[in-house]
């Protein structure tokens, strides 16, 4: 795919000062000013701006991934991608998972974000199409996880899409593989911390876990709209709290997490906030300009963000959510009973 359309200002300084001699830098690698994917070995914060076949066929082929988290292309016809058929899709990113998984590291994590390819009124689940993909590969699958959001556009012809999915898969073998999952770290509030075991040993003692429950497989977690804070000009962001909770169960400080669809290095930003190295592929100069400047200032502590674990906002508080309308009693005086 030819990036002339968006362009990339030549002149522009490709590292980000720093706050400090040492401070880590993010940095943006360039295909077309002839850099080397090798280049970016000595690099903690990096982005690549060019094809990700192209970075990783120049990459040793040796595990060096601690987690690869991403949402390709859905082939649905946007700005940065070539629509063709669902058969050649699938092919095209397979060449991309084949030479994914041999850099991941043995208990490493695989996150593939995906929604639905959508043709002739008809939806394909993208996840449908790839676990056969990640299964020929052998990855463990742990989790399929249900994001949902509130927002998005209504269909006429069949029920509004309000979720998309996470396929989260471990590169391990047997029943007993290790892998990283930091369970404790992404707890979020009970939803009756004060219950308490009725009867048995430890009557009347709290039950649950004080640090919380399990976030369980179905996340609510608002998506990237034009009024939400992480907004920039990329049409299809993923949210940076959707991927935190990924990089925060599913990798330690310092490892290396990798996306190879980057676009605005939204999981560079939940890796450089928790302390996690970053590599990114990204096809489109302008994102990838603007996902570097971003990376740099969640280094700098400055990312502007909403965090995984930020209640949803209550709409039911907007006095926009009171009809205009007089309401209907519901005993039937003013109403119709029903
Ligand atoms: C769904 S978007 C990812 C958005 C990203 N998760 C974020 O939050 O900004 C997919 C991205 O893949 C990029 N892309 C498409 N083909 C590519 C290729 N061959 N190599 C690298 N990036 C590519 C697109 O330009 C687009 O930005």
């Amino acid at each position: 795919m030819s990036d002339e359309k968006d362009g990339g200002d030549e002149s522009e300084q490709l590292t980000l000062a720093t706050e400090g001699p040492g401070a880590p830098a993010a940095r943006l690698l360039r295909a077309r000013e002839k850099a080397k994917p090798a280049n970016i070995l000595t690099e903690s914060h990096a982005i690549w701006q060019g094809d990700v076949l192209e970075f990783l066929k120049g990459l040793p082929s040796t595990p060096v991934f601690d987690l690869i988290v991403t949402s390709p292309p859905y082939n649905i016809g946007k700005s940065y991608e070539t629509r063709q058929g669902l058969d050649e899709y699938i092919a095209w990113q397979e060449t991309i998972v084949d030479e994914l998984v041999p850099r991941l590291k043995p208990g490493g994590s695989l996150c593939w974000q995906v929604g639905n390819f959508v043709e002739d009124n008809q939806i394909h689940p993208l996840d449908i199409e790839f676990a056969p993909m990640f299964r020929r590969h052998k990855l463990q699958m742990r989790n399929r996880i249900v994001w949902t959001f509130g927002h998005g556009l209504h269909t006429q012809k069949r029920f509004s899409g309000r979720y998309e999915v996470v396929l989260w898969y471990t590169k391990t073998t047997g029943k007993k593989d290790p892998y990283t999952f930091n369970l404790d770290e992404v707890r979020v509030p009970a939803k009756y911390p004060g219950k308490k075991h009725f009867k048995g040993p430890n009557a009347g003692q709290l039950s649950g876990n004080p640090l919380g429950k399990n976030p369980e497989d179905v996340w609510n977690i608002p998506n990237v709209k034009s009024n939400h804070v992480e907004k920039t000009d990329h049409p299809c962001q993923f949210p940076v709290g959707l991927v935190e909770r990924l990089v925060i169960a599913l990798s330690n400080p310092d490892d290396l997490v990798f996306d190879p669809f980057a676009g605005v290095a939204s999981a560079g930003v939940a890796a450089a906030i928790h302390g996690r190295k970053f590599w990114g592929c990204e096809l489109k100069s302008n994102y990838a300009r603007t996902g570097q400047a971003r990376v740099q200032a969640a280094l700098q502590g400055r990312a502007v963000y909403r965090p995984h674990d930020k209640p949803i906002y209550d709409h039911t508080k907007s006095p926009l959510s009171r009809p205009p309308w007089p309401s209907a009693s519901i005993d039937g005086e003013d109403g119709a009973a029903r």
